[in-house]
C-alpha cells in the first residue's frame, strides 16, 4: 500500500516537503519518499506537487494516545515503551542531521532502510529542522529485529514546515522533548514537576526518573542546556535492555497485550 499526499491549493508546502524527504529515503524513522516519476518538466501541476510514500497502517502516537484514554493513572505507557519511543525519536533527530546510506541508489522496500547514526569524524550535520514534530505527525510502523523487537518502529511525517536553520539539530531535540513530556503527563502537569522534580515521585512513584530526567532538560529553555544527538543516544540505547521486576505493567506479557489492543487490533 501506499500513502499519496497531494496539495490543494498552489501555496501548500509540498515541494518542501518532498525535497526534505528525498535524502532521508535510507532513514529508518522517517516515511520514506517512493516515487520521484511526476517529476519530468511536462507534468501537470498537481503531478508535480504530489508526493508518494509507504503507507504506514499502525495510526499515530496522537490516535495511541487516543485509543489510551484519559484519566487516572494519567500515564498509560509504561516505562519501556517510553524509553523505546525516546529512541525511535532521538533516531529520526540524528536522521535528519545525518542522513543514512547512499545518495545515488534507492532502497528496493522499507526492510532495506538504515538505523541513523552519528557518523565519526567532523562531518557537519545537515541542518534540517522538522518544524512541526508533534504527535500527530509521528506514525506507528512495524516491529522488526533491530531496535523495534518489543515496540514497533515510529516514523515522523509531514515535513511540510521543514526549513535549514543554524539552530534545527536543538530544535528538533527540544521537539521531541516536548513529546515525550506529553506522553508522560498533561501539558500542565510537567511544568508543575519541573518546578519540584520531588512531586514526580508523589504523582506517579514508578515513572522512572531518569526518563522524566532526559525529557525535561530537552525541553531546557536555553538550547545550550539541552543534550546533544550523541549524549541522547548513549543514554538511551542501554535503557531498551531495562526491566522493572516489581511493577506489572513492565512485564513482556502487559506490554504485548497493551501494543495488541491499542495499536495493532486498532480500527
Ligand atoms: N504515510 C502515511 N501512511 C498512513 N497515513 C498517513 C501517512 N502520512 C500521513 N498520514 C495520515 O494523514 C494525516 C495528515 O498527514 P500530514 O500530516 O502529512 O498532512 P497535512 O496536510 O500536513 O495535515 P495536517 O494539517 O493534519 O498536519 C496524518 O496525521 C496521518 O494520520
Ligand atoms: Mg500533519
Amino acid at each position: 500500500m501506499i500513502a499519496v499526499k497531494a496539495p490543494t491549493w498552489e501555496d501548500e508546502d509540498v515541494p518542501r516537503e518532498r525535497q526534505s524527504l528525498r535524502p532521508l529515503v535510507w532513514a529508518q524513522h522517517s516515511v520514506t519518499l517512493l516515487a520521484v516519476q511526476f517529476e519530468s518538466e511536462n507534468a501537470n501541476w498537481l503531478k508535480k506537487n504530489t508526493i508518494i510514500t509507504e503507507y504506514l497502517e499502525n495510526g499515530t502516537l496522537s490516535s495511541l494516545k487516543r485509543r489510551l484514554g484519559g484519566g487516572y493513572p494519567r500515564r498509560k505507557l509504561p516505562n519501556r515503551v517510553l524509553w523505546a519511543i525516546f529512541l525511535c525519536l532521538v533516531r529520526g533527530c540524528v536522521g535528519l542531521a545525518y542522513p543514512p546510506g547512499s545518495r545515488t541508489k534507492l532502497p528496493r522496500n522499507p526492510r532495506d532502510q538504515l538505523l541513523e547514526t552519528i557518523p565519526d569524524g567532523n562531518r557537519p550535520p545537515r541542518e534540517l529542522y522538522h518544524g512541526d514534530l508533534h504527535e500527530a505527525n509521528i506514525m506507528i510502523g512495524d516491529f522488526e529485529p533491530r531496535e523495534h523487537r518489543s515496540f514497533p518502529v515510529l516514523k515522523f511525517i509531514d515535513f511540510g514546515l521543514s526549513s535549514e536553520n543554524e539552530d534545527a539539530v536543538s530544535g528538533n531535540i527540544m521537539d521531541i522533548g516536548q513529546v515525550m513530556c506529553n506522553l508522560m503527563w498533561s501539558e500542565s502537569d510537567i511544568s508543575d514537576l519541573l518546578i519540584d522534580k520531588n512531586s514526580a515521585n508523589i504523582l506517579d512513584p514508578n515513572l522512572d526518573d531518569e526518563l522524566l530526567d532526559w525529557a525535561s532538560q530537552c525541553i531546557e529553555d536555553d538550547p545550550a542546556d539541552r543534550p546533544g544527538l550523541s549524549a541522547l543516544l548513549s543514554a538511551i540505547r542501554p535503557n531498551l535492555r531495562r526491566t522493572y521486576p516489581n511493577i506489572p505493567e513492565e512485564s513482556d506479557r502487559f506490554i504485548s497485550e497493551l501494543i495488541q489492543r491499542n495499536i495493532l487490533d486498532a480500527e
